[in-house]
């Protein structure tokens, strides 16, 4: 056996015993912590607990509307799977089904990915309901209906296209894509595979500075498919790194090629994970920006180390190199770690499970706070180490 082979072996070995005992407590916390938040929801006929900011220890809640309302019936799933309790399926499948308007309503912008993929997608992978298939399906088609031939795109916010002067991508729409993957393959339109993979070419086309690290937003001329320019929404500045950002390219490339097996994506994925881990702080829980001003004094971003990890996990089993492949398996499991220990799990603070992470710092809002999609992605990853370790 060549020697770094031996070393990610042992390495892989190391990591399975050692992720046996925090999963396995992680997951049960977490399952504690909703059961709690789930108590606490005013009107379930309408209100999806969002985020607590750090000041409070109070839930904000949102309609089915709002971008991040389908984290909240995927976390359910995810935890029905961890404990089999009927108690959290009829809960997730009860905030799941609040979302079903979406599907067939005009498409209001990208988010409809996050929003029926998360909740009505995890729960069709558990259940096979074909209620949830229907559903899933009118929901491709809807979010399809923003994709723009001439650009090879889709328009991620239909309200900005003023705003920003033309059809607008952002990368977060890297993992909507998923929807339209898994329609094309479940009985939906064939076409809608051509569109996320012509939208995943053209993103990594012209989303990228050439150290691979990713502009929020993309403007391009509606009518000629043109680039006009890169810019920022939710980061620092149109030149930084927004943590979140780079997470989301991280796990859309890794799903995308997943999805199409397509060489150039899983290369892909690895630049723009590599950036990503070069520039990380020590305990691998990135600044809210990694070219934010008053690093070290900067918020974190915990849902970025969540989306990270989950994606890792992936990719350390698509790439052939083994020792690269072992050292995103350790980061992945590193991550978790961090997330799981004292210092990002909420515990006695609040009923989410994690703390500290930012969702629109430039706006002022969600600075240093828990937010659903930080639990969704933390869970998403916890459920994929137990199957891989078979814990
Ligand atoms: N998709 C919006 C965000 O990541 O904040």
């Amino acid at each position: 056996m060549k020697k770094n082979l031996l070393f990610a072996t042992l390495f892989l070995s190391f990591n399975t015993i050692f992720a046996q005992d925090f999963v396995n407590k992680s997951l049960q916390y977490s399952t504690g912590q909703v059961e709690k938040a789930l108590a606490l929801i005013p009107d379930k006929s309408k209100d999806i607990p969002r985020n607590i900011n750090s000041t409070t220890t109070k839930w904000r809640y949102v309609d089915f509307r709002d971008w991040t309302s389908g984290f909240w019936g995927g976390t359910l799933w995810y935890l029905f799977e961890f404990s089999k309790d009927e108690k959290l399926k009829n809960e997730a499948d009860h905030f799941s089904r609040l979302l079903t308007p979406l599907a067939y309503e005009k498409a209001f912008d990208h988010d409809l990915g996050f929003q029926i993929f998360c909740s009505l997608g995890n729960g069709y992978r558990i259940t096979k309901n074909p209620d949830y298939k229907k559903i899933i399906l009118a929901a491709a088609d809807t979010l399809a209906t923003l994709y723009n031939p001439k650009v090879g795109t889709i328009l991620s916010w239909p309200r900005n296209v003023a705003k920003y002067g033309g059809h607008n991508t952002i990368i977060d729409n890297m993992i909507n894509l998923e929807l339209l993957f898994w329609a094309s393959k479940n009985g939906g339109n064939k076409k809608l595979y051509q569109i996320a993979d012509k939208h995943a070419e053209t993103t990594m086309k012209n989303h990228f500075r050439p150290d691979f690290s990713s502009y929020h937003v993309v403007v391009y001329d509606t009518l000629t498919g043109k680039k006009i320019i890169g810019q920022t929404h939710q980061g620092y500045a149109d030149n930084s790194m927004w943590a979140r950002g780079q997470s989301w390219a991280i796990y859309g490339y890794t799903m995308v090629y997943r999805e199409t097996k397509k060489a150039k994506y899983l290369d892909f994925a690895q630049k723009v994970t590599d950036i990503y881990l070069k520039r990380l702080p020590k305990d691998l829980i990135p600044y809210w920006d990694f070219d934010a001003p008053n690093i070290p004094n900067a918020p974190r971003d915990a849902s970025a180390a969540a989306i990270t990890a989950s994606a890792l996990l992936d990719l350390s089993k698509m790439i052939p190199n083994k020792a690269k492949a072992a050292k995103y398996y350790t980061t992945a499991v590193k991550i978790l770690e961090e997330l799981s220990s004292e210092r990002y799990q909420s515990r006695a603070t609040n009923s989410a499970i994690l703390l500290h992470s930012t969702g629109h710092h430039p706006n002022g809002t969600e600075i240093d706070a828990s937010i659903n999609y930080a639990d969704y992605y933390y869970l998403e990853a916890l459920i994929k180490l137990k199957r891989i370790n078979k814990l």
